[in-house]
């Protein structure tokens, strides 16, 4: 596994594919991401890998060893790509964004789900930015024509009430073809490609989401804020006035989606009017009649 050369390519506008590029697999050009960037320490140092166990694998492997807040790890492709509550995700080869940031906040633990939601918004604000309109499903998925095309994986580390670090893992379905798609998810999830009929330039954007993230990161870093954020996800909530079922370990409950509070909290409310709140932690939401 070798970290590559950084080479410098000319720039693309508005992230879509030049004609040429269109039949062949083109590896990400890392300087291409910098020419796009803005942040100020994410993104600054980015680790590429032709192919990867799992860019979050990965990710942990480096925070142990020190390295920066900030620091992203990306791969072409990911042999053992990982999702929540232990799924497994495809990675296919040069199709897709599979990257990890490694951040070290200093916030409690119980404050990490945030990270998720702000990197939703990010990756909401970086399509939007290149013309994409999609739509957050509660708590971590984005969602293109009722399908999912994007998947994001926090995990952290730390003891007690002191965090180590926090990776944040972002998949994205940028060029991939529906035929490789795994047959038990061709129903519910799908590509970029598939949807606008267009290849994308991944490098466009991954800085667009890079910097996104590094805005909505700094406010709730800074002000302890996550206002930005909570409107993106309430205002683009594919799930919000929908009924659902929340799976949870043991039970799962039939209720309607009304709102995502200030926590990032998804309030729920039953046939009886009862309203609760749902925590990301380890529950899974789904459409009562679909994938949302
Ligand atoms: C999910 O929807 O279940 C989350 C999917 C997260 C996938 C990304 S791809 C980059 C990073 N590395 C991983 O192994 N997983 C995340």
């Amino acid at each position: 596994m070798k970290e590559k050369e950084i080479k410098r390519e000319k720039d693309n506008e508005k992230g879509v594919a030049k004609e040429q590029e269109m039949s062949e697999y083109n590896t990400l050009n890392c300087e291409e991401i910098r020419e796009n960037l803005n942040t100020k320490y994410i993104g600054r140092e980015i680790l590429f890998f032709d192919k990867i166990d799992s860019t979050n694998t990965k990710a942990k492997e480096f925070s142990n060893m020190g390295k920066n807040q900030g620091t992203i790890i990306i791969a072409d492709e990911q042999t053992k790509g990982r999702g929540r509550l232990g799924k497994s995700w495809s990675s296919p080869k040069g199709e897709g964004i599979w990257m990890s940031i490694i951040l070290k906040p200093e916030i409690e633990p119980k404050e990490a789900t945030k990270l998720t939601q702000i990197a939703a918004a990010a990756v909401w604000e970086g399509l939007n930015k290149i013309g994409i309109e999609t739509k957050i499903k509660w708590p971590n998925d984005i969602v293109l024509n009722g399908k999912k095309v994007c998947g994001i994986l926090t995990e952290m580390s730390g003891e007690q009430n002191k965090l180590k670090y926090i990776i944040v893992g972002i998949g994205i379905n940028v060029n991939t073809d529906s035929s490789k798609f795994p047959e038990e998810i061709l129903n519910s999830a799908t590509s970029l490609k598939v949807e606008t009929g267009k290849r994308i330039k991944r490098e466009t954007l991954i800085a667009m989401i890079l910097n996104s993230f590094e805005n909505l990161y700094e406010e709730f870093i800074k002000k302890d804020s996550v206002e930005t954020v909570m409107k993106i996800c309430k205002e683009k909530s594919a799930l919000i006035g929908k009924e659902v079922i929340v799976m949870m370990k043991d039970q799962q409950k039939e209720v309607k989606a009304i709102d995502i509070n200030e926590d990032g909290e998804l309030l729920v409310k039953d046939r009886e009017g009862n309203i609760t709140k749902i925590i990301s932690g380890e529950v899974s939401v789904r459409g009562l009649y679909g994938y949302v």
